[in-house]
């Protein structure tokens, strides 16, 4: 399918994709693919793939279909994955009303660790307050790279963001993301359907990358601590609350290779940190 331009992520969107780990869409999805996705949920009718099937032949003739075929969904989709991504599994999260504990912490499978990165898209189909639940998730967390559960001790990070949201709002993960579903505290069931995907093609400036240059402040704006919030620099270098300052550099070293990755400059660097790494005078 072919993609309107801007249906695609922008380089600062990406660039808080590959800082945070996360993009969120709030209120992005249609109330009768909602409904539809819900009732298919009671129904028990969705039915994935076997891994590895390309995404586009899978959900024929149903809601979720209708969920990815929605332009913004395709255009994310394709940023971060490229085109015809494969399916790798998907989730029906149900939570009963009223329940009594909460999942712990964790990633999802990480047995992969190359720069590569699978997606994860969340999509809560109805509205989710706080006493909900809903998925919580720890910004910036992607590059720890996890086993499953071995986190589930840690509770209530710093700069933890629980998913409240409004009806048809998307998450959508790197496959690293710390997160966990919240207790349900309300009489109501809960519903969230994830899907994860591999990427088929090499991700390489996939987004709409006609901001790209623009996104660059200048050295001399940087030194001076007068660059534009928005910069590329300056989305790469924000510390997250639960960065102890040390480690905070590692995460941007990381962000740095992975902005590298996806961007193919390999001089590309955030205040001379990756720069300071390679100076290997002979
Ligand atoms: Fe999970």
């Amino acid at each position: 399918m072919a993609i309107d331009k801007k249906y695609l992520l922008n380089s600062k969107q990406m660039a808080e994709f590959v800082a945070r780990g996360f993009l969120r869409f709030d209120s992005l999805v249609p109330d009768e693919i909602n409904q539809a996705v819900m009732r298919d949920i009671d129904n028990n009718a969705i039915q994935g793939a076997p891994a590895g099937t390309p995404i586009d032949e899978c959900y024929h003739g149903t809601a979720i279909r209708d969920l990815l075929d929605l332009p913004e969904i395709q255009g994310l989709i394709y940023s971060l994955v490229g085109e015809n991504p494969l399916f790798d599994h998907d989730a029906v999260h149900v939570r009963e009303p009223n329940q009594g504990k909460a999942q712990g912490l964790h990633a999802d499978s990480i047995i992969d660790v190359r720069t590569h990165f699978d997606i994860q898209i969340m999509y809560f189909p109805h509205d989710v307050p706080l006493e909900m639940g809903g998925t919580l998730l720890l910004p910036g967390s992607h590059f720890r790279k996890v086993n499953e559960m071995d986190i589930a001790f840690y509770q209530n990070m710093r700069g933890q963001i629980p998913m409240v949201c409004e009806a048809g709002s998307i998450l959508v993960l790197h496959h690293g993301i710390w997160h966990c579903g919240r207790q349900n505290q309300t009489d109501r069931r809960r519903y969230m359907f994830k899907v994860r995907l591999n990427p088929a093609v090499r991700q390489l400036r996939l987004w709409n990358t006609d901001d790209l240059e623009d996104g660059y402040a200048d050295h001399q704006e940087i030194f001076a601590g007068k660059a534009p919030e928005d910069d590329i620099q300056t989305i790469l270098s924000k510390m997250e609350p639960w960065f102890e300052q040390a480690s905070g550099r590692l995460e941007i070293v990381n962000r740095v290779k992975l902005w590298r990755f996806l961007t193919g400059d390999e001089d590309f660097d955030v205040h001379y940190w990756v720069t300071r790494l390679e100076n290997m005078p002979a």
